[in-house]
């Protein structure tokens, strides 16, 4: 009795899974962009944390710390992307530190904006969405916002954010990343392939990589070696990979003329 239990709740896992990525497949093969956009704003628009004070206060969590502590004690100009209402800006911002931070989310920017106001050492910018803003700037050390990496929908995106991120730092800059993970071939992300790569070969559209989904908002789990390629392509080179209790790593900028 207990083993057929096991089984069957096995069974049930693997199949939810299945039927959950062919209904995401479904979904990414024929959402727009622009779709995928009002996905994650609905999404985060729902998240009141992003928006609250106490959150915003909370500081770094300890691996993002553990991160800036070894890697980011020589910067005093730092870039903060996908900086939501502001949490990683406020934290890094002093000690004669200046943090510029941007966001694609109006409605965190303009909250983010309430409780910096009167500081010189940080700010907080509206960007478009997988893009930088017009900023004419260097940066000695740069921050992907966390978690926001993996909401760029699809590589040649990343990786063109990556390099614009690259063209605004001096050489030798740290970068902190974060990304969901997931093992080399889930069932889910096989099921979310195989349905949406046909419907946006259909549509024209940017091929669909295996990782691609839904949580519930675009999201790409990624493994060590596709981020380490991408940061790679972009002009870094990955130093750190941690893989709990969120993924993150840390790459650096590495000279054109290396
Ligand atoms: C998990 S939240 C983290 C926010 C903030 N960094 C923090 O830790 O409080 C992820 C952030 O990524 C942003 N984001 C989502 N999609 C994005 C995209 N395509 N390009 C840039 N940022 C994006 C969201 O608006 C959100 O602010």
């Amino acid at each position: 009795m207990p083993r057929a239990y096991l089984r069957l709740n096995h069974g049930l896992t693997q199949a939810f899974q299945l039927i959950r990525g062919l209904v995401d497949g479904l979904w990414l093969g024929l959402a727009s962009r622009r779709v995928l956009y009002g996905i994650d704003a609905a999404f985060y628009a729902s998240q009141g944390q992003y928006v609250a004070e106490e959150y915003t206060r909370s500081g770094l969590t300890d691996w993002e710390n553990a991160a800036v502590s070894e890697y980011f004690q020589h910067c005093t100009d730092i870039v903060v992307t996908g900086a939501g209402g502001g949490r990683e800006v406020l934290a890094l911002a002093g000690n004669g530190r200046r943090v510029t931070g941007f966001e694609p989310n109006e409605g965190m920017v303009t909250f983010g904006r309430t409780i910096l106001e009167g500081r010189s050492d940080a700010s907080l910018l509206v960007a478009p969405r997988d893009g930088w803003p017009a900023l004419d700037a260097t940066f000695d050390g740069a921050v992907i916002g966390w978690g926001s990496y993996t909401h760029i929908a699809g590589r040649r995106r990343r990786v063109d954010f990556l390099r614009q991120t690259r063209s605004h730092l001096v050489a030798g800059s740290p970068l902190l990343v974060s990304v969901y993970t997931r093992p080399s071939r889930t069932r889910y992300h096989r099921a979310v392939r195989w349905v949406a790569q046909p419907l946006r070969a259909l549509r024209r559209g940017a091929p669909i990589d295996l990782g691609d989904g839904f949580a519930p908002m675009y999201a790409h789990h990624f493994t060590r070696e596709e981020l380490a390629a991408e940061l790679a392509d972009a002009g870094f080179r990955l130093e750190v990979w941690r893989p709990r209790p969120f993924a993150h790593a840390v790459a650096v900028a590495v000279d054109p003329l290396e």
